[in-house]
């Protein structure tokens, strides 16, 4: 029987508060009817990271504002739904927690169903909203938050071949940016001065690569970042335009090396289980560096696999993601009640949880 099913997905667990409809008719792809997205970049900026309990107060404030705006823009009422999707974790706890409360309160008040979900499982389903591809794959989660490459079997269903075990790249790049004196967010302004500079100037450490696997670790580059340029100011009084690019080119090259050589290890894996025509997706804003993406495609072209990058909006955080995987869930026959719990840790493998700590952004897994 086709079922058309429509959701409302609600995404509150790091600094940026969402909501979105998301309707699919059964075997057909996915239609985003709406997808609104408030970010409070401006109200971390003078702290360098976010603050939970802003950004908490923040979502409070400003989820049913989102929601009413999803709603208008998708030309629908609460009553054309079949359920609400909510983050209930991974990530900052407080944030997590509005969004919880939020879905609570509606689905209390309309008797729609509520539907929690993994925000990682958020990143990991976009590929198949994007692009409707089949299960399994390969995913690569690249942002300031996460670093993880999984197979996706099903919407609940992942096996995690790796990850990092203390930065996230994005983090990486944030750190770096403000080691130098450049803007945050700090991937596009050490994107754009690596431009101008030469990778080859400064030699930077490529972490973890002479271990096997496909766990990654970016801590080690900041220190060298600031080893370096401690060492230029030391030699010469200060840093120069040039210094500077060279230092970002040095850097990025470090991190495109190494998740290119990782990321071809991850489609080795995959391809020991995968069945033919093998696809490796990638989320997460880092997505969005030239240079990341492109060593991405190359490798992924001599591994004889399909490489998808979805559309930026859909790779950073959002709640189409939500409103999906809430989606998928629902189609599987998940429901959840009004004990559903928020969670600061939720790693979307449970026989492979991960080793990390809590980063700027809240647990990475
Ligand atoms: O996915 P996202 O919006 O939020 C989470 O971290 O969950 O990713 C933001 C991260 C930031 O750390 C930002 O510096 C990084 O993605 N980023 C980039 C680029 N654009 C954004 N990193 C490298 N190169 C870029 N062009
Ligand atoms: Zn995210």
């Amino acid at each position: 029987m086709v079922q058309t099913l429509t959701v409302l997905g609600l995404e509150s667990s790091c600094d940026d508060t969402a909501a979105a409809v998301v309707r699919q008719q059964s075997g057909a792809q996915a239609e985003i009817l709406s997808s609104v997205v408030h970010g409070q970049a401006e109200l971390h900026s003078a702290y360098g990271g976010v603050v939970p309990e802003i950004a908490a107060r923040a979502h409070a404030e400003k989820l049913d504002v989102c929601v009413e705006q999803a709603l208008t823009q998708a030309d629908i009422a609460l009553s054309d739904l079949d359920a609400i999707a909510v983050t209930a974790g991974p990530g900052l706890i407080g944030g997590v927690i509005s969004g919880v409360m939020c879905a609570k309160g509606l689905s209390a008040a309309t008797g729609l169903t509520l539907i929690g979900v993994n925000h990682l499982a958020g990143h990991a389903l976009t590929p198949r909203l994007t692009d409707g591809i089949a299960f399994p794959y390969l995913m690569l989660l690249v942002s300031g938050g996460h670093c993880q490459y999984l197979i996706a079997h099903g919407p609940e269903q992942f096996t995690r071949l790796g990850g990092t075990i203390d930065d996230a790249p994005g983090e990486a790049f944030d750190k770096t940016a403000r080691l130098l004196g450049l803007p945050q967010p700090g991937g596009p302004s050490v994107e754009a001065e690596a431009r101008a500079g030469d990778p080859n100037r400064f030699r930077f450490p490529r972490p973890l690569l002479d271990r096997p696997g496909c766990d990654l670790s970016f801590s080690g580059l900041k220190t060298a970042l600031m080893r370096l340029r401690d060492q230029i100011v030391a030699d010469k009084g200060g840093l120069t335009r040039q210094d500077r690019a060279d230092l970002c080119a040095g850097f990025q090259r470090s991190i495109v090396d190494t998740l290119a050589e990782k990321t071809r290890r991850a489609i080795g894996l995959y391809l020991e289980v995968s069945p033919p025509a093998p696809v490796i997706a990638v989320a997460g804003g880092v997505a969005a560096n030239t240079a990341i993406r492109s060593a991405l495609e190359t490798v992924s072209e001599e591994m004889g696999a399909r490489f998808i990058a979805p559309p930026l909006a859909l790779c950073t955080d959002n709640a189409a993601m939500i409103a999906f995987a809430g989606l998928e869930r629902y189609r599987t026959g998940a429901r959840d009640g009004l004990d559903l719990i928020a969670r600061p840790r939720w790693p979307l493998d449970q026989t492979s949880p991960s080793m990390l700590g809590g980063g700027r952004k809240g647990a990475k897994a």
